[in-house]
């Protein structure tokens, strides 16, 4: 069995997600919504994985660390001090030829030239103008473009107007879940027994007026965040930095089970006033690497934001020293969408089969594979081994996301739990009927064992959980 190839292209993702279940384009049906996506009966599973990962890792597993589900509505002044409301806004500009509307902050990275998105829009029309000669539109080839505007990536809405003017300011969709944990501090702080240094994580929808690239859910329009901000005395703060930078390079390659030279680092050049460091995991995507997560020591910032906007004094009281602080903040933050584009790219391995023809399979980490065991009767039209394959399928699935299928021959129900990643498959066959043991066949090497029924439970448990 030889490996044809193991780095996909981004149209054999797109098309396997969308054959396999895994990912649909949202309202196809009305031919598709700008860069917002469906998860379909495989992705959720996948999402599912993802998120109950990354929860063990942040916050069952840890002492420190502990959870948060605050609303996507806040108090519109939230976004205020946060500074999104003035600077959370994309440079963008117009093609003359074909209209489109690209990020020029984009145009200029493809041409090795650095431009900040929080850049003002003169700073970044001078470095535009420098070198728009050299750009050409990626819709239409032209290069004739407008100047660059900043555009707002908040998403407003009608929340609360139901008389005119009721409230002058819109409520916003949140554009990042990190914002309820800052206003959340002293609530947590006050009602639960953590000491500095801790942590808050939470997992949520985030909505940004993203401009539409053919960058699939790398990046959407509504999108699940995953964040955790860890509050630290501020003598602390690049240790615990350090610390937090070694903790999530491996959970992607422990826990996740990326390749590893799929990852690397890349450090901001250019920091925001108040950050004291800031580093990108970038994954290898299939249009190169780019970013997956961020990990920022973000200061003191966002507390003394919150302190200044709302009144209330958010500083933290060291009962055994007497110290009084604002805490210092390192952040940890990153998508759904993304760990699931760079699971499905990692993953997805054709083989040659010795027998002649190739197979696709999608190599998931056991844990974080949709379905866990697909069970199947030999023949669909026997009933004896339909009864008792249905009632494996009843058991286990108390305890394992299973499948159960009796659909063609069994070569064919291989094929396609290997293309949604399944690790076990289980054959009821004539001898489990008199000797209550089951074929079960491994994914990755295709060799089968028999297991005793009794036992299936322990096999799947050591090897799926
Ligand atoms: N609180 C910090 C923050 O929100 P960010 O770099 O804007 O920082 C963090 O976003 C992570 O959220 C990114 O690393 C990425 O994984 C994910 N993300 C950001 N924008 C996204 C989008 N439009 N679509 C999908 N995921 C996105």
């Amino acid at each position: 069995m030889a490996v044809k190839k193991t780095q996909p292209n981004i149209d054999t993702i797109v098309s396997l997600a969308k054959r396999r279940g895994f990912i649909f384009p949202s309202s196809e049906i009305y031919g598709g919504y700008g860069a917002i996506y469906d998860y379909g009966p495989y992705g959720v599973e996948l999402e599912n994985a993802v998120k109950r990962e990354w929860w063990k890792e942040m916050v069952q597993e840890r002492q420190d660390i502990v959870g948060l589900d605050s609303s996507i509505f806040m108090h519109p002044q939230i976004w205020k001090a946060s500074g999104h409301v003035d600077g959370f806004a994309d440079p963008l500009a117009e093609c003359k030829k074909c209209n489109t509307r690209l990020r020029v902050d984009h145009l200029l990275e493809d041409i090795d030239v650095f431009a900040d998105e929080k850049m003002t829009e003169d700073e970044i029309n001078k470095i535009f103008n420098e070198h728009k000669a050299k750009i050409k539109c990626p819709s239409c080839g032209a290069s004739d473009f407008s100047d660059a505007k900043k555009f707002s990536l908040l998403v407003k809405s009608n929340l609360g107007n139901f008389t005119d003017n009721w409230s002058k300011e819109p409520a916003y969709l949140r554009g990042e879940t990190c914002q309820g944990i800052y206003v959340n501090f002293k609530n947590v702080v006050d009602s639960t027994r953590v000491k500095i240094p801790f942590g808050i994580a939470q997992i949520g929808k985030t909505f940004r007026n993203e401009i539409a690239g053919r960058q699939y859910v790398f990046r959407t329009r509504e999108f699940e965040q995953m964040e955790m901000q860890y509050f630290t005395h501020p003598d602390k703060e690049m240790e615990e930095y350090e610390k937090l930078r070694k903790t999530r390079w491996d959970y992607y390659i422990k826990r996740l089970g990326l390749k590893e030279e799929n990852l690397k680092w890349h450090q901001h050049e250019n920091l925001v006033f108040y950050a004291k460091d800031a580093y990108d995991i970038e994954y290898n995507f299939p249009f190169g690497f780019k970013e997956l997560e961020g990990v920022h020591a973000r200061g003191n910032y966002d507390l003394t934001q919150h302190t200044k906007f709302s009144g209330v004094d958010l500083s933290y009281n060291d009962q055994k020293t007497g110290e009084k602080y604002l805490p210092h903040i390192i952040e940890s933050s990153v998508g759904v969408g993304r760990t699931v584009l760079a699971l499905l790219t990692d993953a997805y391995t054709e083989e040659e089969l010795e027998g002649g023809g190739t197979r696709v399979v999608m190599k998931f980490k056991p844990t974080l594979a949709p379905i866990k065991a697909a069970v199947f009767p030999l023949l669909k039209n026997k009933p004896d081994l339909v009864a008792k394959a249905k009632d494996i399928f009843t058991e286990l699935s108390k305890h394992f996301m299973c499948e159960f299928d009796d659909n063609g021959n069994v070569g064919k129900r291989y094929r396609r739990q290997d293309e949604i990643g399944t690790p076990y498959c289980i054959t009821v066959d004539f001898d489990s009927l008199e000797d209550d043991t089951v074929t079960v066949r491994d994914r990755d090497t295709m060799k089968q064992e028999r297991v005793k029924v009794g036992e299936l439970f322990d096999f799947l448990s050591k090897r799926v959980l």
